[in-house]
């Protein structure tokens, strides 16, 4: 055969389960999982590199790439083992084609067209963010129309979803992600990367608040933007320094906080009402944020919404979500060519399931 075409699926029956073989190597976490039938997660692993990163206060993509070379191979091994399954019983291969890093996607997708060759298994290359919005599917079951508020270290978008596997961005930040401008902050008020969860619990802890801007945009832009926040908060921070005051790293971390999460909810909540979704699907990594998650939660009860919030180990970079969002692809009919690029720019739309009927 040659690399243009697409090793054919099983014929799909019905009673036969379908078992999903999934890598993700976008950014700086190697993961493998074995998921059955989109949600049943019979292994996942994650060999996290934040250590390594730490030193550079930030993720170096060369060493990322070199990272994950060193682990994928027997961590697929290991994956497939702890699966109980045999490899012959697979269904498919998934991967994160796209978006992230190119040189650390390109692991993973090497690694994938080698096992789909080996196992001869089709490949399903996998959106990033298609993954984190199905991570919830990890765990409840998915009523349409929904909408998810994408919140991670590289993204920050509202994504209406009219129908399974149908994605729609209607919002998205136009500077910075939410994430990167909780690192940025984080490590202005003095803590290393990733600095998210040290600026959750500093403004958790806090008594005092610094007043800092909202971002609103245009009245009925359901856009995003950080920067012009980040840039509040630097030079509040210059200030006090020029002045000889004494810098409030609770006292910032709480204004910077409370002015993300104000325009966060403020903005899914209106989506939700303008497009009569029926859930509001939170993911990403900053979905582990505790204030975030307690004023949507506060927040959706008041307005009669139901709100998906996957569990922590759900919420950042994992295998087991890339396996939910493949799924989709499998049971419509869909795979790859081993041709398959890495594509750090891949849209989200275009990753939609093409629907024929
Ligand atoms: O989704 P993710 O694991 O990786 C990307 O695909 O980007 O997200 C990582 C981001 C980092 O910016 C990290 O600081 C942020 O999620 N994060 C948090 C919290 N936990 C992780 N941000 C705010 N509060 C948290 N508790
Ligand atoms: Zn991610």
């Amino acid at each position: 055969m040659t690399m243009q075409e697409h090793i054919k699926a099983d014929v799909v029956e019905p009673s036969k389960p379908c078992y999903i073989l999934a890598i993700e190597t976008s950014c700086d976490e190697t993961a493998v999982s074995v998921i059955k039938d989109g949600t049943e997660v019979l292994s996942n692993l994650i060999a996290s590199q934040i250590d390594t990163h730490q030193a550079f206060g930030g993720v170096v993509p060369e060493v990322a790439s070199r990272k994950h070379v060193e682990s994928i191979t027997y961590m697929l091994e290991e994956a497939v083992e702890k699966s109980g399954i045999e490899p012959e019983e697979l269904s498919a291969v998934a991967v994160t084609q796209g978006p992230g890093l190119v040189g650390a996607l390109l692991v993973g997708i090497v690694a994938a067209k080698s096992a789909a060759l080996a196992f001869d298994k089709p490949l399903i290359g996998t959106h990033h963010i298609a993954g984190h919005i199905y991570a919830n599917a990890l765990t409840s079951e998915l009523k349409y129309p929904c909408m998810a508020l994408v919140v991670s270290g590289g993204h920050t978008e509202l994504v209406l979803m009219e129908s399974e596997g149908s994605f729609q961005v209607i919002g998205r930040t136009r500077d910075d992600a939410v994430g990167e401008a909780y690192d940025k902050v984080a490590r202005a008020i003095g803590f290393p990367y990733p600095g998210g969860p040290h600026v959750d619990r500093m403004a958790l802890e806090s008594d005092e608040v610094t007043p800092l801007p909202r971002a609103w945009l245009e009245a009925d832009s359901y856009d995003f933007s950080f920067s012009g926040l980040k840039s509040a908060v630097l030079n509040a921070i210059n200030q006090a320094k020029m002045k000889g005051e004494e810098i409030h790293p609770g006292a910032i971390a709480r204004g910077f906080q409370e002015s993300v999460i104000e325009v966060l909810v403020e903005k899914s909540v209106r989506a939700m009402h303008q497009f009569k979704a029926k859930q509001l699907l939170l993911c990403g990594g900053v979905a582990a944020n505790r204030g975030l998650r307690a004023a949507l939660q506060e927040r959706c009860e008041r307005e009669g919404i139901e709100l998906l919030i996957p569990p922590m180990k759900y919420c950042t970079d994992n295998a087991a979500m890339i396996g939910a969002a493949a799924y989709i692809k499998w049971q419509h009919g869909e795979s790859s060519a081993l041709d398959m690029k890495a594509d750090p720019g891949l849209s989200l739309e275009h990753w939609s399931v093409q629907r024929t009927e």
